[in-house]
């Protein structure tokens, strides 16, 4: 079996499991621990850490980060300590756990578990995942080919801040919307990223994804909208994915 352990690091909590790569699920349970306040590389390394231990394990690590990521150093850090821009994420994991830790992007992380494992199996065409969460990360593939580091989340709003101040659930939490009035928002939302993109497919991914039922006639856009086939687990599982491809 060829099992890898994926942590998925969030602005709120630190989630990870061992995951089946053959068939993309997660062979045992979930351990979380809350994101420290504030979320320095320091603190961040050592909850890290404590998964890795919770686990038992040893090997090579797969990790999903909530910020721009090139070569395992963050680039950005809009819900997380601002600390952490410039510093290599791979080492700063790697050092605190004694194992080799491999960094993506969550969204992209989120959207790779998705398109193997999940509703974008198969998909030809351009599709477009949206985590949502504390912020909105997106993942963009065409014919499977993944564009990373997309950050649509960022794209400026009304008032020019980021579109995640407007429409993510921290936003919704924050502003203390209804989820109806979260969902017209999060539909112009996906009305200008079709202007843009004409994508064939939206996957929803993170915590707001298991409400789908709830708000999806309010989502009018001519693509299909589809929540993730793995919900909040494809960060995790895209993160092992990522770690047996680059490992
Ligand atoms: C970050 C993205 C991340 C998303 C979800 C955004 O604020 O800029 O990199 O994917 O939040 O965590």
């Amino acid at each position: 079996m060829n099992t890898i352990l994926g942590i998925d690091v969030g602005a709120s909590g630190i989630k990870g499991a061992l995951v089946d790569l053959e068939n993309g699920k997660l062979s045992g349970e979930r351990f979380r621990v809350p994101t420290p306040q504030p979320s320095t590389p320091a603190a961040m390394a050592t909850a890290f850490a404590e998964i890795i231990d919770y686990f038992d394990y040893k090997g090579v690590v797969g990790c999903g980060f909530p910020a721009l990521v090139k070569n395992g150093v963050a680039q950005s850090a809009a819900n997380i300590d601002k600390s952490w821009i410039g510093v290599n994420v791979e080492q700063a994991f790697s050092a605190a756990s004694g194992d080799r830790v491999c960094v993506t992007n969550d969204a992209d992380a989120a959207g790779m578990a998705e398109m193997r494992y999940g509703k974008g199996k198969g998909e030809m065409g351009l599709v477009i995942l949206i985590t949502i969460g504390t912020g909105l990360g997106t993942a963009i593939f065409y014919k499977g080919q993944m564009i990373p580091n997309t950050e649509l989340g960022h794209l400026k709003w009304n008032n020019g801040k980021s579109v995640e101040q407007y429409c993510s659930s921290g936003a919704r939490e924050r502003l203390k919307i209804s989820r109806k009035e979260w969902a017209d928002r999060f539909n112009e939302y996906l009305q200008h990223l079709e202007l843009l993109f004409s994508p064939d497919l939206f996957i929803l991914g993170g915590g707001e994804s298991k409400f789908f039922e709830v708000y999806k006639e309010q989502l009018i856009v001519n693509a299909r909208v589809e929540p993730a086939k793995l919900l909040n687990n494809a960060g995790i599982i895209g993160a092992a994915a990522y770690a047996a491809e680059v490992k």
